[in-house]
């Protein structure tokens, strides 16, 4: 292998690093999608030992709709952890590793036990997003040395997925507070960094070297929202249904001009082998085996007609 191959290829990983799409939210917070996840073939709870590895839960009902929650178990069975209103919010601990479903309670309508939610409990993977970037505002505050108080604590962990060390920041919304000052050069690649922190927190993650906002992430609810597809889909149903009926309608009036016809060529057939003193036999078959000349073809069925002497 010539050496510019070689050089070229060792920057293959790079590009495909920078070129990994982000989600919306990963860039702003509060953006997000609202297209139906379709649930994942063959995914099962893995719970892993790695400390910290319990966390909280928090699901908040955006959708016009109860919905049921589900734990997909060790084996991929889910299992029911009862039923949120809408607008309500519930938490429950869980372990890393961990996989949730939501799915719409609409007993006996479109759409009952869609799924609207799943989600994989476990580690924050920090990558670099090619954020816009926000200007950065210095908390100037001394370092921040544990949770705060009388907030409940949500552990979190992110891990290294840049191709840089990073420092972490918490953002209150006016200024950003280094939290991972107790990592000297940042947190390198591939480490990981345990943070205790709050629902509603937001942090940015920033190339140690340069201060550049790769990502940010915002502790957040594990918003359940009914989904844009639903919308569609149904729309998509009704038409084919509604196509369904219209064709139905049109065979229905087929088969009577049909019948009409039949009766119509039977009689004339009658009348003329009537007054033919010669005879004529004759044979209707509705979807026979017809040669050109005898076969009159109505659309979508076929009437044939023989005479013989
Ligand atoms: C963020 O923290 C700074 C410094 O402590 C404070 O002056 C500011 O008011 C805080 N912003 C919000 C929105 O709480
Ligand atoms: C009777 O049938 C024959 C053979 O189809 C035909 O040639 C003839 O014209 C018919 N006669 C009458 C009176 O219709």
């Amino acid at each position: 292998m010539t050496p510019p191959i070689r050089s070229l290829l060792s920057l293959l990983p790079l590009l495909a690093a920078a070129a990994a799409p982000c989600a919306p939210e990963m860039c702003a917070p509060g953006a997000g999608s609202s297209i139906c996840p379709t649930a994942t073939r063959g995914l099962k709870s893995e719970p892993q030992t790695d400390e910290p590895y319990l966390e909280n839960v928090y699901f908040r009902n955006a959708s016009p709709f109860s919905v049921e929650l589900l734990h997909v178990d060790h084996t991929g069975e889910e299992v029911s952890h009862g039923f949120l209103s809408p607008g309500l919010r519930r938490g429950l601990p869980t372990l890393h590793g961990d996989v949730w479903r939501a799915r719409a309670l609409r007993v006996g309508q479109t759409g009952d036990r869609r799924l609207l939610l799943e989600h994989r409990i476990g580690v924050v993977k920090l990558k670099d997003c090619e954020c816009q970037q926000p200007s950065f505002v210095d908390c100037k505050k001394p370092p921040f040395k544990g949770p705060r108080d009388q907030l409940i604590n949500d552990p979190v962990v992110f891990e290294n997925h840049a191709n840089a060390p990073v420092d972490l920041y918490w953002w209150n919304g006016t200024c950003e507070e280094l939290i991972s000052w107790d990592e000297v050069g940042g947190v390198q690649q591939h480490a990981r960094k345990p943070i205790l922190s709050t629902q509603g927190h937001n942090f940015r993650v920033r190339e140690a070297y340069s201060g550049r906002m790769l990502m940010q992430h915002t502790l957040n609810d594990l918003v359940i929202r009914s989904c844009e597809e639903d919308a569609e889909r149904e729309a998509e149903l009704f038409a084919l249904q509604e196509q369904a009926w219209s064709l139905e309608a049109e065979r229905g009036l087929l088969r009577e001009k049909l019948a009409g016809e039949l009766s119509k060529l039977i009689a004339q057939i009658g009348v003329q082998t009537a007054s033919n003193a010669s005879g004529v036999a004759y044979s209707v078959s509705v979807n026979g085996f017809a040669t050109e000349s005898s076969a009159i073809s109505v659309p979508s069925l076929r009437v044939l007609l023989l005479t013989e002497k």
